[in-house]
């Protein structure tokens, strides 16, 4: 059973207004959770007490939810409080993560449901934030952009075609026959280099430090730069980087930057590869993550910074969850 919220708000204290008002939530809940008549096991709304034309649990079932337990209740008055603003939670049998819905004047009280959003998570290899973003993208019901796999595409690109990917001239000479663009299956990130899915070809350990070395040229990153703000621009997504919150998205609603030592995360990595059948030994791992961010923070081009208003994320003695509450707890109530 999982419980999905609303809320809306009426502009007049009318039986119409309300009814119209409610008839209009609740219909948009069912539809973006899927709902039927029999997965919805009770409503129960709570409205503020400058409503008081209607019983939102008598437009309910004027707008046809029959089979189903229904409530309302009073709020009481609060100082500074939303007014004229319904709430709801409809109790459901759904298998999906719900999808909360905030209407009309409610939709200030959770910004990050009802308007576009976009939020940054950088940090050095092994910070946990593809594991994190992907979590967030999930939860806020929006898309994950792992913008690294755009640049271990490029990286790729240049093994096939037998560039040194230091070679910053050598780079230029072939960045703008390639087309790196991204699909989503079932919410998943798909990476295409030329129209092929080279997904998991570029996670190798040879391609995450040729990676390193590609995005350090300004061709490159103009290029992938331009195409992760144009994704940025269409939808709401958690983007992850080392140049979103400074570069990329310097406006990004919510910045987050996340740290943790370079043993943790030579760690993580080592757990990480050798779920996909990638042994490598704890020292070489170590040796990478740190020649790794050496180039990536002292490369001269959008290198990897904390942005001066993103929030650090210390998250070496944390657990994946924790991480998670840390950050949704930041976005919710921070709007
Ligand atoms: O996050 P990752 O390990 O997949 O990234 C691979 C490399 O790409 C990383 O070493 C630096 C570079 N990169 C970048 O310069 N800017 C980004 N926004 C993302 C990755």
């Amino acid at each position: 059973m999982k419980a999905i919220r609303g809320a809306t708000t009426v502009g007049k204290d009318t039986a119409e207004e309300i009814k119209k008002s409610v008839e209009e939530l609740l219909l948009t809940i069912k539809r973006r959770n899927g709902l039927n008549d029999e997965n919805i096991v009770c409503i129960m709304f709570s409205n503020t007490s400058d409503i008081k034309s209607y019983y939102p649990a008598k437009a309910a079932r004027e707008a046809g939810f029959f089979s189903c337990a229904l409530y309302s209740s009073l709020e009481p008055e609060i100082c500074g409080a939303l007014p004229k603003c319904i709430r709801v939670m409809i109790f459901a049998e759904i298998e999906s993560s719900p999808k909360h819905v905030y209407l009309k004047g409610a939709a200030d009280l959770r910004k990050d449901l009802s308007k576009k959003l976009n939020i940054a998570i950088d940090g050095p290899a092994g910070s946990g934030k593809s594991t994190i973003s992907k979590i967030l993208a999930s939860r806020f019901d929006i898309l994950y952009l792992d913008t690294g796999a755009m640049y271990r595409a490029c990286a790729l690109a240049c093994v096939r075609e037998n560039i040194d990917c230091k070679d910053e001239a050598g780079v230029d000479k072939i960045i703008g026959g390639i087309n790196i663009s991204v699909k989503y299956e079932n919410g998943s990130q798909k990476t295409l280099l030329n129209g092929e899915d080279v997904s998991d070809k570029i996670r190798t350990p040879e391609i995450s430090m040729l990676a390193s070395s590609v995005s350090a040229h300004g061709s490159v990153r103009k290029k992938m730069v331009e195409l992760q703000r144009e994704i940025a621009k269409q939808n709401s997504c958690v983007l992850d980087g080392r140049d979103i919150g400074t570069n990329v998205l310097p406006d990004a609603e919510f910045k987050f930057f996340l740290t943790a030592s370079p043993e943790i995360r030579a760690e993580r990595r080592m757990k990480e590869n050798r779920e996909k059948g990638i042994e490598q030994p704890f020292d070489s791992v170590l040796k990478e993550i740190i020649l790794r961010d050496e180039q990536d923070r002292n490369r001269k081009i959008a290198p990897l910074l904390k942005a001066a208003d993103a929030n650090e994320v210390d998250t070496g003695d944390m657990t994946v969850g924790e991480v998670v509450d840390c950050i949704v707890r930041h976005i919710q109530g921070g709007i």
